[in-house]
């Protein structure tokens, strides 16, 4: 069953406990958490304080998104926040190898994330140190953006190399994925769907939930998911 993480960036700010319980109730397998610094990309939005202040609202792991510059700086005080997975952009980590692996001896899973124009060799020589590699299938920084759909190929191209390597490292894809869009990125390969505004934005959480991960409802909530 695919994953469906839940990017809190669309949720209602003033009520964020309650919007993090009411996605775990309706299926969701991780919550997405979107740090942007105003310099890597031109938004700014919250820092590890409110990963830690919400940790204790669920169970579900959370999947913190590091757009920012520096982003080793934020390992500490992420650890401390109860992060599960950290994925920093490759364009902002100039010694990627040893930012990945600063992730892992904090004890959390590693994560790297590509812009839609950056190509997948900056994955050559970092397959040992990764857990999760993101697709962004918009250009960071804002949600409710249109998928951008020269990113399919990338997201095959990226499986075939997880596949190859027999890695366990987990294929995310974010960005503009709402049912309609979801059906091909899961068809190209993808095994986490994290999305926001389709989920945030829509009446009942549970069945934008469902069709995401084309799954159907009762399937997701009765059996649930282990990550
Ligand atoms: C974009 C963020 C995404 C965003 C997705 O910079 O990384 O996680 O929240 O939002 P939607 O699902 O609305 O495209
Ligand atoms: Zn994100």
């Amino acid at each position: 069953m695919k994953k469906v993480s839940a990017s809190i960036l669309s949720a209602d700010f003033s009520r964020l406990a309650d919007e993090v319980k009411n996605v775990e109730k309706a299926g969701a397998d991780l919550i997405h958490f979107d740090i942007m610094d105003g310099h890597f990309v031109p938004n700014l939005t919250f820092g590890p304080m409110v990963v830690s202040s919400l940790r204790d609202k669920t169970k579900l792991p959370f999947d913190v998104h590091l757009m920012v510059e520096n982003p080793e700086n934020y390992f500490e005080a992420l650890e401390r926040g109860g992060a599960g997975y950290v994925t920093v952009q490759v364009e902002a980590s100039l010694h990627l190898q040893r930012i990945l692996c600063h992730i892992r001896e904090r004890g959390m899973k590693s994560g790297a994330a590509l812009n839609p124009a950056t190509p997948i060799s900056f994955l050559d020589y970092v397959m040992d140190d990764l857990d999760l590699i993101l697709i962004m299938s918009v250009n960071p920084g804002f949600g409710a953006q249109e998928f951008i759909p020269a990113v399919l190929t990338k997201i095959k191209e990226v499986r075939q190399r997880i596949d190859k390597s027999g890695r366990n490292i987990l294929l995310s894809v974010d960005g503009g994925l709402h049912p309609e869009t979801s059906t091909a990125v899961i068809k190209a390969g993808a095994d986490i769907l994290v999305a926001g505004s389709s989920i945030f934005g829509s009446k009942d959480y549970a069945r934008a939930i469902a069709s995401i991960s084309g799954e159907s409802r009762a399937n997701r909530n009765g059996l649930g998911s282990n990550m």
